[in-house]
């Protein structure tokens, strides 16, 4: 990889900035610093959407002017930006006068070419989502996206021949699959796509809406905010100004969005593209939502948690830590303050801090705190290294394939295996016994491990793990590319002594802000407070097909007092199946009842004989169901 060029959404810039916007911003600022400690040349961007509508209104509310309004609100996201370390190369603006004018430069070029046209529109207008909707979109007369009243409207307005490119984005997609990540997202745009696609509006006429870019050609009218802010990707590295910063950092490797406004990145965007003759982006990647409990977390909806109100009570480091481990990129995650506490109390406090402590009191004890050069490493100690290599590689390919959370585990792994490590040979009893080559070689090997967390946890806590090299003695550094787990690089260092890097925290004294009551109210009962990672999404449900079975017959197996041997029908399948419902169900009570299995579980031998498939049953203390249909069903029929 020769760069790497990875944007944040611009995000609107009256809305108060909330722990969805963070997780992009902080997801592209750990991309970027990876890239950046891989020695790979790196380009990062993240900004404000300042037109349209909602902005206009927010400042008539005000009685500000719309400027001085942005250049109010835009502030939130600088400060918030700086207090979470994010390291963007440029903050971009949407009213800054290089992107007015590139966006204007487009939108001549694309007239003078015809892509362009002025026609009638007909149709409806949703002033929350700035979406012109036809008819067809409407759901119960309203807005699709967001459920409100829409205006119906008929006027001139121009168009962007979008519908020519649709069989040619329909084949792109098809034969670029990391173009659209993750896949099943690729595929809701090619479902999308099944449809006809129609030209889109890009101009709003000004005596509806006047805060915008004015079209070249027609100064009756604004360009679409959309049109405009998308073109951000490109005039925010050089597009029809620096023609060779241009060239160095475009394509970008990654688009980072929420799941929210993939149809603008995946439709709208490369369509433009297309037609102004651009290259397409490597990849868009959507990630998925936050949620508080089983809703989106959204102003409107008014269960936002604050970012700032996190940092200040746990800390900028801790909160990175927890948004990037607690999301699986592409899946949904629910905040609670009860799995932010836990996780950081597992993870953070325990495995690594104890790890850590650990380390350094046995070093200080021994050696005031020098590292000695390794003897002989045996078994042990190479299980250690290895977990070190098998870390580092885990992260690099966790980081290209977008799964961060399973990066973070691997190199968690490290830390547990050296706790492990540190049990099993116990150097404080090796101290006693004065075995001080083995102690040494423990220790270093032990140092070395923590070393190499430190510098892999890098990019996501920058303080804490530079605070850690502090402790170990060595020189600050997140350089991945420069780790070599064989190159004794701590012989010599002097660790140094320090309060515990990550405090515990008291589970009642819980750091985050309880959510609006609204929210809250609504899902008290159907939510408890559960752990984000024991939330599934769909897809994950999906993967378990359950069907329905018949019972065709049912024996006791011979000297398995519990088991059962069932033959089943599934559809135009017959199966065998083994259960474990002989003490609740006599074979002669089975036969012909209609029950539900796990269809695709891998078969296998239970003493001995074949089962293809797990029938469902409720079992509570002694007494044990099977889980049946209501009424008459056929037989090998989906269920879910
Ligand atoms: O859509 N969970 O801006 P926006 C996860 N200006 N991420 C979330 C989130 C949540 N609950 N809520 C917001 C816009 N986000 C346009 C973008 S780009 C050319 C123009 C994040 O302020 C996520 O990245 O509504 C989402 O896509 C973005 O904020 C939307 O920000
Ligand atoms: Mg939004």
């Amino acid at each position: 990889m020769d760069k790497f060029y990875v944007t944040t959404p611009i995000y609107y810039v009256n809305d108060k900035p909330h722990i969805g916007h963070a997780y992009t911003t902080v997801l592209a600022d750990v991309l970027a610093r990876f890239h950046r400690s891989l020695g790979i040349p790196t380009f990062f961007l993240t900004g404000t959407d300042e037109h349209g509508q909602k902005v206009e209104k927010a400042a008539k509310l005000r009685n500000e002017d719309p400027q001085k309004h942005c250049d109010d609100t835009v502030e939130r996201f600088k400060d918030l930006w700086k207090r979470l370390g994010i390291t963007n190369d440029y903050f971009i603006r949407t009213t800054n006068a290089d992107h007015k004018k590139v966006v204007q430069e487009v939108l001549q070029e694309l007239y003078d070419r015809g892509e362009i046209y002025k026609g009638d529109f007909k149709g409806h207008y949703c002033v929350g989502c700035e979406r012109f909707l036809t008819e067809k979109d409407l759901v119960d007369g309203k807005c699709p996206e967001c459920n409100r009243e829409v205006t119906e409207i008929v006027e001139s307005n121009y168009f962007f021949r979008m519908s020519k490119y649709q069989q040619w984005l329909i084949d792109y997609i098809e034969s670029h699959p990391k173009f659209i990540m993750p896949e099943f997202r690729a595929n809701e745009t090619l479902g999308f796509l099944k449809k006809e696609l129609k030209d889109l509006c890009i101009s709003r006429h000004k005596s509806r809406l006047s805060w915008g870019i004015e079209l070249p050609f027609d100064s009756d009218y604004v360009c679409y905010v959309w049109f405009d802010a998308l073109i951000n990707y490109i005039s925010g590295v050089g597009y029809k100004k620096d023609e060779e910063m241009f060239k160095k950092w475009w394509p970008a490797s990654k688009h980072l969005i929420g799941k929210d406004i993939l149809t603008t990145h995946s439709v709208y965007w490369p369509t433009m593209l297309k037609a102004m003759n651009v290259e397409m982006p490597e990849t868009i990647f959507a990630h998925g939502w936050w949620l508080t409990g089983r809703e989106k977390m959204s102003k409107s909806l008014g269960n936002v948690i604050n970012p700032m109100d996190m940092v200040d009570k746990c800390g900028v480091d801790a909160f990175r830590y927890y948004l990037l481990a607690a999301m699986a990129p592409g899946q949904d995650a629910s905040f609670t303050e009860e799995s932010f506490v836990k996780r950081y109390n597992n993870d953070l406090a325990n495995d690594l801090g104890n790890f850590a402590s650990r380390v350094l009191k046995m070093t200080l004890r021994h050696s005031s705190g020098l590292i000695n050069k390794p003897a002989e490493f045996n078994a042990d100690d190479l299980e250690v290294i290895n977990a070190v290599k098998a870390g580092k590689a885990a992260m690099e390919k966790a980081i290209a394939e977008m799964k961060l959370d399973q990066g973070i585990d691997s190199v968690m792994e490290i830390v547990r295996a050296g706790n492990r490590y540190m049990e099993k040979t116990a150097p404080w009893t090796l101290a006693k016994k004065g075995e001080t080559a083995r102690l040494e070689t423990i220790l270093y090997t032990a140092a070395t491990a923590v070393y190499h967390v430190s510098v892999l946890l890098s990019p996501i806590m920058p303080e804490k793990m530079a605070e850690l090299q502090k402790v170990l003695g060595t020189a600050v550094s997140d350089r991945i590319d420069l780790l070599d787990a064989d190159a004794q690089i701590l012989v010599g260092c002097t660790m140094q002594d320090s309060d515990p890097l990550f405090p515990r925290l008291q589970e009642e004294a819980a750091p985050a802000p309880a959510p609006a009551p609204k929210a809250e109210k609504k899902v008290e009962k159907k939510a408890p407070a559960e752990n984000v990672v024991d939330l599934i999404s769909i897809d994950d449900f999906f993967k378990t097909q359950l069907k329905t079975a018949k019972i065709l017959e049912a024996e006791k197996i011979e000297g398995a007092d519990k088991l059962l041997k069932l033959k089943i029908e599934v559809g135009s399948e017959i199966r065998p199946l083994v259960a474990g419902i002989a003490l609740y169900y006599k074979p002669e009570e089975l036969i012909g009842k209609t029950i539900v299995i796990v269809a695709n579980l891998k078969p296998a031998k239970i003493r001995g004989v074949e089962s293809c498939g797990m029938l469902l049953a409720a079992k509570n203390g002694n007494t044990l169901k099977l889980i049946t249909t209501d009424g008459e069903m056929a037989s090998g029929v989906s269920i879910g």
